[in-house]
């Protein structure tokens, strides 16, 4: 089958699994790697950056950005890798999608053809409670590449306690596409806790549909879901 399932107990285990899937994929000659935000991989990265990995000779091309927040707000996805990998752990080469840009759809034009030139090994990725992975919310095309993307009302409601008045959510991001994401070699997507069974059990219908972004998973050949979520393995 294209998806296996790894059902951990916990998020520790979940990062011990991860970490030695990684230490093998890097030892396997690991060159590009795409990576996530969002709580999800805290725990992930908190123990690549305690650990001996060497990611020195790794390029990264991150997911999403929200527009108009600047690298030194700790809401910014930028801060976010930066306070809990970069800073700790050197690569080679880091990007993020800029959502500072002056000119948004040119950015994501350049992104686009970066990633696909540099070609990601290893993605991973979290899953919003609504289904959508990155910033592709419900409804978006599966052909889509890198593009500027209006969120959801559910992902602001989300979003929202993360920051201190409602008028300061971003409500438009910079998001690789569901094809971007497709063309990573394998995926890796990690889901903890109830809030994401609802978006896991649309995988596990079988069903590819546009109106739960998850499902197109279905249509790549190398997934593992790592989830602490019991009965969910079909
Ligand atoms: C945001 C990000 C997604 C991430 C999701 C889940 O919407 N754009 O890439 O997967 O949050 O976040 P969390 O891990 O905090 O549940």
């Amino acid at each position: 089958d294209n998806i296996r399932y790894i059902k951990v107990a916990d998020k520790q285990e979940a990062a011990s699994v991860v970490l030695e899937r990684i230490r093998a994929e890097l030892a396997g000659g690991l060159k590009v790697l795409g990576l996530a935000t969002g709580s999800t991989m805290e725990p992930i990265y908190a123990a690549w950056a305690s650990s001996d990995l060497d990611f020195s000779e790794v390029t990264s091309f991150n997911l999403d950005e929200y527009v108009g927040l600047q690298a030194d707000n700790p809401n910014s996805y930028a801060w976010f890798m930066d306070h809990h990998l970069f800073s700790k752990k050197p690569f080679k080469e880091t990007n993020i999608p800029d959502g500072t840009s002056a000119n948004l759809e040119e950015e994501c034009k350049e992104y686009e053809a970066q990633l696909r030139d540099a070609g990601i090994d290893v993605q991973f990725l979290g899953v919003g409670e609504n289904g959508h992975i990155a910033f592709n919310e419900p409804g978006t095309p599966f052909t889509s590449i890198t593009h500027v993307t209006k969120l959801a009302e559910s992902t602001l409601g989300v979003n929202s306690q993360y920051f201190e008045d409602r008028s300061a959510i971003p409500e438009t991001a910079l998001t690789m596409g569901i094809s971007s994401i497709l063309s990573a070699k394998k995926i890796i997507l990690i889901a903890f806790g109830e809030k994401k069974r609802f978006a896991l059990e649309q995988l596990t219908k079988g069903e590819e549909t546009t109106e739960y972004p998850i499902t197109a998973l279905l249509g790549h050949r190398d997934v593992t879901i790592i989830t602490d979520l019991n009965g969910i393995q079909p």
